[in-house]
């Protein structure tokens, strides 16, 4: 009889996937392969989901996570991984273990920053020894926001979101996150715009923004040309906007295609004191307070 032995694992690494804000957001029109050409400059923040993994010696690429509706083959991070295996004929496999902390289809490019993680996870553990630059053009494949997440803090991206060109803000500081439990999806967003479309301003306030030194300030350049498209798509959206908009807080910005809802914030305890506020105020949004800008964080070995 022959003894098959166990499976045999490796180390297991992990990285933390950063949230984005879209601090502006420019659609400048249609393009012919459906989607639409953008001008939108993002910065990082401190909110991220945990992925982990783990080398296994046959094919096989799977994943768990504490929300079970990310479990798919469809999940981003399982996508890059196979990309990335069927490109460079890797024989082993992966096992992702993924912690759920970014709002799913909120704006904030959790998807896709887990898709980014996984991306340096695979390289790492499979020793591809791919550049960051290679590994944002594979992830362009899995989806537009990808590439973004490998020139945090802060980036103006163009193109359908696949050109990315590092910047750097003259500001740090805190952001509020009002949270609206819903799942807005991208493509009614970018369909509602279609409808009836505003060309944006192509980021004519861009480098008057990165030169901005107060979060009042940077609020007032802020622009999402899929605002008014996320309230058609999403109405709970639009009254968690108004319902915030009337506490006379200041003004409040959506990111990306929602439902999140931000606001700058020079110190900290301003930013608790807002968010305090919203929750008491309004029963349906959950609030985080992060800072921002925020970079990548080097892969780490899981204790
Ligand atoms: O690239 P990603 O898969 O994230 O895009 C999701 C959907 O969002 C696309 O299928 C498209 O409908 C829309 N989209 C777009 N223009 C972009 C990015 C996304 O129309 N620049």
């Amino acid at each position: 009889m022959v003894a098959i032995a166990p499976e045999k694992t490796l180390a297991t690494i992990s990285v933390y996937a950063a949230a984005k804000l879209n601090l502006t957001l420019s659609v400048l029109g249609p393009r012919e392969d459906g989607f639409h050409e953008l001008d939108s400059l993002v910065v990082g923040v401190d909110l991220c989901d945990t992925l982990a993994a783990t080398k296994t010696n046959d094919g096989t690429i799977s994943i768990r996570c504490d929300d079970s509706a990310l479990v798919s083959a469809d999940n981003l991070a399982v996508r890059a991984a196979r990309l990335l295996q069927d490109e460079y004929a890797v024989p082993h496999g992966i096992s992702f273990e993924l912690h759920k902390v970014i709002p799913v289809g909120g704006g904030m490019g959790g998807g896709s920053s887990d898709a980014a993680g996984a991306l340096r996870l695979c390289n790492a553990l499979w020793s591809l020894g791919l550049s960051d630059e290679r590994l944002a053009r594979h992830g362009a494949v899995i989806g537009s926001d990808v590439p973004l997440f490998f020139a945090l803090p802060s980036a103006v991206i163009t193109g359908r979101g696949e050109n990315v060109t590092p910047v750097q803000l003259s500001w740090s500081g805190w952001v509020v996150l009002a949270c609206v439990q819903t799942i807005v999806p991208t493509p009614d967003v970018y369909q509602a715009w279609s409808q009836s479309p505003a060309p944006g301003d192509g980021g004519r306030h861009q480098n008057a923004l990165l030169a901005a030194t107060r979060a009042s300030a940077i609020m007032d350049l802020t622009t999402n040309d899929l605002e008014p498209a996320v309230f058609t798509v999403a109405p709970e959206v639009c009254s968690a906007f108004d319902a915030v908009t009337a506490l006379d807080l200041g003004t409040f910005r959506v990111s990306g295609a929602g439902a999140t809802l931000f606001r700058l914030y020079d110190e900290e305890k301003a930013a608790r004191c807002t968010a305090r506020t919203i929750e008491e105020k309004i029963s349906s949004l959950t609030t985080q307070v992060v800072a921002v800008p925020f970079g990548a964080c080097p892969i780490r070995t899981k204790e």
